[in-house]
């Protein structure tokens, strides 16, 4: 069987971290693109350097050319800036629409029958922007964002129930904002729900609540929090490692159930709109939309998730994109 391969579009702190877990799950040939001269080129050897002690055989090649990217299966896009202590992912907004404009142009013309995984913020404005600029089929380009708020969610709702993170399934739709939404009447520990393991810690459901609720808001702001520890830059191991599992679902054709930001067309009631909901991925990328039912205040708090990112949209727009 042909090996697989997989372009990333930026080679910086995401980048690097991608095209190692990808060398070290052998998971496809690495092509790493950033305009930045001779920086992928050093990124890639550095990491090919490292295949004989870890006991992998990919090829990685670093690049300043799109050309190199042709042939990709899957394209995972990072390029674009970080934020800094004080700013929210919509701050990035300018600048990283121009950055992604030229992206989406590079990678229609070299690899038009990839499959694109984004990660630059902020993140529901960039995937309709790529999507917008490549033309390329909605369910072929798809942002990853839930992956990484409900791993942060189910790793907080481990620590404060002192269990293994592996039983924990919890879930966040929305917008990968400040107003994402953590499912906390769906989060369970193998099946069992996490306010009833809460309230039988505590013996009272009002502090379970207040437990939980403190879970909730931390999901929501964890990038900032890991931001404000770092200074220089925001995560960069959680998004990496988020975006591998779906880029393994599809080109594994895993079918695998995982929160993404994908386009929906009337499911959750909303038309025409890049948002986080849980999403089929195999070969074909996103190919079915999972709906799950909401009561009011869920509902409520998706709604209010959804604006945000029209609003968002709509800013972009207004600069012209
Ligand atoms: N084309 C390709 N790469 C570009 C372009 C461009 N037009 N412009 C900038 N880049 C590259 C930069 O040279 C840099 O190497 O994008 C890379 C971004 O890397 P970092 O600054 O290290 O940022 P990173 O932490 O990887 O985050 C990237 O993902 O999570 C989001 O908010 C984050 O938008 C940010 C993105």
């Amino acid at each position: 069987m042909a090996k697989k391969k997989i372009a990333l579009i930026g080679g910086g702190q995401i980048g690097g971290v991608l095209a190692q877990l990808i060398g070290l799950r052998e998971l496809a040939d690495v092509v790493l693109f950033d305009i930045v001269e001779d920086m992928p080129q050093g990124k890639t050897l550095d990491i090919a350097e490292a295949s004989r002690v870890d006991g992998f055989d990919v090829s990685l090649k670093g690049t300043n050319s799109y050309k190199d990217i042709a042939g990709s299966d899957v394209v995972i896009i990072t390029a674009g800036l970080p934020r800094k202590p004080g700013m929210s992912r919509d701050d990035l907004l300018t600048t990283n629409a121009k950055i992604m404009k030229s992206v989406a142009e590079g990678v229609k013309e070299n690899a038009p029958d990839a499959i694109v995984i984004i990660i630059s913020n902020p993140l529901d404005a960039m995937v309709t922007l790529f999507q917008k600029v490549s033309g390329f089929a909605h369910h072929k380009v798809i942002g990853q964002a839930g992956v990484l708020d409900s791993s942060r969610f189910s790793t907080f709702i481990a620590w404060e129930l002192g269990v293994s993170v592996k039983d924990i399934n919890a879930m966040v739709l929305g917008g990968h904002g400040d107003t994402m939404v953590p499912l906390v009447r769906y989060a369970n520990v193998n099946g069992v729900p996490v306010m009833e393991l809460l309230e039988r810690k505590y013996g009272d459901a009002a502090k379970a609540k207040e437990v939980m609720d403190a879970m909730v808001q931390r999901t929501k702001m964890a990038g900032g929090e890991v931001v404000k520890l770092l200074k220089t830059g925001s995560a960069f191991y959680s998004p990496a490692s988020s975006a591998i599992a779906m880029a393994e679902a599809i080109l594994g054709d895993q079918k695998r159930v995982l929160a993404s930001c994908v386009y929906l067309n009337g499911e959750y009631g909303v038309n025409g709109y890049y948002v986080g909901v849980p999403a089929v991925l195999g070969e074909n990328g996103c190919e079915k939309i999972l709906e799950v039912t909401l009561n009011d205040e869920e509902q409520a708090a998706f709604d209010n998730s959804v604006s945000a990112v029209t609003n968002l949209v709509a800013d972009m727009e207004r600069l012209g994109f």
